[in-house]
This record gives C-alpha cells, sequence and structure tokens, in this order.
C-alpha cells in the first residue's frame, strides 16, 4: 500500500496577546510563579465572539491552501476539540458549512492533546486503505472561554491559550514516504487526574447538570499537577523511544523532535530523559502556553514556516494527555 503524506498545514493564532501580567488580573498568581513552574510567557486570547469552529475553519482554509487544492477536493474532516462550540452534535458539524463542504463526512475525536496525532493515524488510514483522497484534520481550542481562576483551578488556568492547527492528508507523492507510522495509547486508570466531571451521566444522580455543579466548579478542569505532569514525561519519553524502535531508526537520525507544548519543565524533562539534543526539539510553549489539541499542528507549522522542519526531514510527534491518552507520529516531510 502507498504512505499517505501531509501535504500542507495551516494555522490560525488570534492576535490579542496575553501576557503572565494580564492573567495576574484575572487570578491570585505571580509572573515568577508561571515563568518558574511552566515557562509560559505569552498566549493568544481569541475574540469571545468566536467559536472553536470558526478557529478551525480558519486553519482549515490555510492548510488546503498550503497543499495547493481547493475546499471541494476534501473528502472527509477530522476534528479535536475540548472547547467544542455546543455540547452536541459535535464540533465538526458546526465547522463544517463555514468550509462548503455539506454531504461530506465528518468525524469528531475526542482525544485531550494527542487529537492531531490520532487525526492523523485515522486519516492515514483511510487514505492508504483508498476509501478517502484528501482527509482535513484539524485541532482547535478556545481555552479562554475555559479559564477558572479559583484556588482550585488555577494551576491549570495559566497555561491555557487559543488557537487552531490544521493538516491536509493524501496519497504521498510519487516515491515519497510521508508518514511512516502512528502509535497510539491510553490508560484511561488516569482518567481522573485532569478531568472536568459535569455536565455528564456519571454524576450518579438524575440531572445532568446542576447549579451545584457551577457553584462547586465541578464544570471546570481539575488536575492533579504532579500526576498529569509525571505521566506526561514517562509516556511521552517512552513514545520517543517506541517510535525509534518501531522504525528501525537511532536519535541522531530524527531531524526535528516535536513533543505537545504542555509546559516548559515538561519538554525539558523528556530531553532530560531521553537524551535528545535540545536544538533539534521544537519548542514555542513560552509564546502560546499551552492550547491542549492545538498545539501541535501549531508548532509543526511553525517549524515548517521557520525552515527547521524542511521538504525531506523526518520529524517525530509525541503528544500527551488527559484521558491519559499518549501517541507517537513519525514523518517523512
Ligand atoms: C501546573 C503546575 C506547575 C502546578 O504545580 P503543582 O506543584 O502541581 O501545583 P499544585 O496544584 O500541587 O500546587 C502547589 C502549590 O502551588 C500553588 N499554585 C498552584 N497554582 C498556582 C498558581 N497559578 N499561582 C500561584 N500558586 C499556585 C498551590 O496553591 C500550591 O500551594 P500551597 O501548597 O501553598 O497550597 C504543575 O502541576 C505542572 O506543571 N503540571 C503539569 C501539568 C500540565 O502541564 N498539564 C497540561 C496538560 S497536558
Amino acid at each position: 500500500m502507498p504512505h499517505s503524506q501531509i501535504l500542507g498545514t495551516g494555522v490560525y493564532l488570534p492576535p490579542r496577546v496575553v501576557t503572565n501580567f494580564d492573567v495576574m488580573q484575572m487570578m491570585e498568581t505571580t509572573n515568577e510563579f508561571i515563568v518558574e513552574r511552566t515557562g509560559v510567557r505569552r498566549r493568544r486570547h481569541a475574540d469571545p465572539e468566536l467559536s472553536a469552529s470558526d478557529l478551525a475553519a480558519a486553519a482549515c482554509q490555510s492548510a488546503v491552501a498550503d497543499a495547493g487544492l481547493s475546499m471541494d477536493q476534501i473528502d472527509l474532516v477530522i476534528m479535536n476539540t475540548i472547547t467544542p462550540d455546543h455540547a452536541d452534535p459535535g464540533c465538526a458539524f458546526f465547522l463544517q458549512p463555514k468550509l462548503g463542504l455539506s454531504g461530506i463526512p465528518v468525524i469528531d475525536i475526542k482525544q485531550q492533546c494527542a487529537g492531531l496525532i490520532y487525526g492523523l493515524s485515522i486519516a492515514d488510514h483511510f487514505v492508504r486503505a483508498g476509501t478517502y483522497r484528501h482527509v482535513l484534520v484539524v485541532c482547535a481550542e478556545m481555552l479562554s472561554k475555559r479559564i477558572d481562576g479559583s484556588y482550585d483551578g488555577r494551576n491549570i488556568a495559566i497555561l491555557l491559550g487559543d488557537g487552531a492547527g490544521a493538516a491536509v492528508v493524501g496519497p504521498a507523492k510519487d516515491g515519497q514516504e510521508g508518514i511512516l507510522s502512528t502509535i497510539l495509547h491510553a490508560d484511561g486508570s488516569g482518567a481522573k487526574a485532569l478531568v472536568t466531571a459535569a455536565p455528564g451521566s456519571g454524576l450518579g444522580r438524575k440531572e445532568h447538570i446542576t447549579k451545584e455543579d457551577i457553584d462547586s466548579g465541578r464544570v471546570h478542569f481539575r488536575m492533579d499537577g504532579k500526576a498529569v505532569f509525571e505521566n506526561g514525561v514517562a509516556r511521552m519519553s517512552e513514545a520517543v523511544f517506541e517510535s525509534l524502535s518501531a522504525n528501525g531508526l537511532t536519535m541522531d537520525q530524527i531531524d526535528v523532535l516535536i513533543p505537545h507544548q504542555a509546559n516548559l519543565r515538561m519538554l525539558e524533562a523528556i530531553v532530560k530523559q531521553t537524551g535528545f539534543p535540545t536544538e533539534k526539539v521544537y519548542v514555542n510553549v513560552e509564546e502560546y502556553g499551552n492550547i491542549a489539541s492545538a498545539s501541535l499542528p501549531i508548532a509543526l507549522d511553525e517549524a515548517r514556516r521557520k525552515g527547521m522542519v524542511k521538504p525531506g526531514s523526518l520529524v517525530l510527534l509525541v503528544a500527551f494527555g488527559s484521558g491519559f491518552v499518549w501517541a507517537s507520529a513519525l514523518l517523512r516531510m
């Protein structure tokens, strides 16, 4: 079976820059704490009238143009977000008309920060099987709408930014390699370490949501920061070695490693644990904060535009997110 390939990438980053000093107006925190513990200095927040599907649409338009295609050549859309336009139906249904693609299939996935790699994996299988020719994978987040500056919410709130990134997957051009492997993992025994409990059917009562859920903060992210940090570092480091071994490669053959931009201290720990040379690791978390699933496609697109990822580069993506979910993708660009 011929390989699939990323034919184009695109992003949308809102223009409004929010510094740590702006975050200090939203909650009890300090610039020193944020920089020391997370490395984040700035993030982007979108205009509140916008939704995840608006950000996604802009990223998709630019990815399709970058691929040299027109939107009507897209056969399937896969979308990942933890900030959907509405609770249901899936966010891809709100995105689709904005792309003028009514009638083609759309799939919503909910793989948190590993959304890009899960989406690439699904797209890769459909393209290689010949089911669909051009698949748009898009990750978009409006995390500014999920900031809870309370004592219990501020450990994660300081990280969060908005943005969207998309990739077009299609058949690899003659003789090229493209997506070499995607390796997916999950361990739901960690699901409660980073969770938004309400609304839901798992609250042991009749109501899907109550006023008490809002008052008690159950509608916000709650994170066991230490568990997420330790698991994130361990699983993403393992994913690096697993991908190398599955592809019969050594670290020095990889041109660029792009990990999920969770937190600078996590990225530093991954570098230490894997021994990966720092200069080959793409990092932009200081500028954009953690944009959940959108972080990885934005980093990939930016690394391409800055020339760190070139045509022919061997790029390793690794991601980790709540669930727990983790994954790797090895790409020949
Ligand atoms: C976010 C992170 C820096 C918080 O550090 P932590 O030590 O786990 O934080 P805790 O919630 O245990 O709190 C430790 C102390 O810091 C304080 N703290 C937490 N968030 C704070 C904030 N935003 N500002 C100031 N102090 C804060 C807590 O109140 C607590 O102080 P106390 O002991 O006096 O009560 C850390 O957990 C982390 O990096 N985790 C990885 C999470 C991540 O990147 N997730 C992304 C999902 S992929």
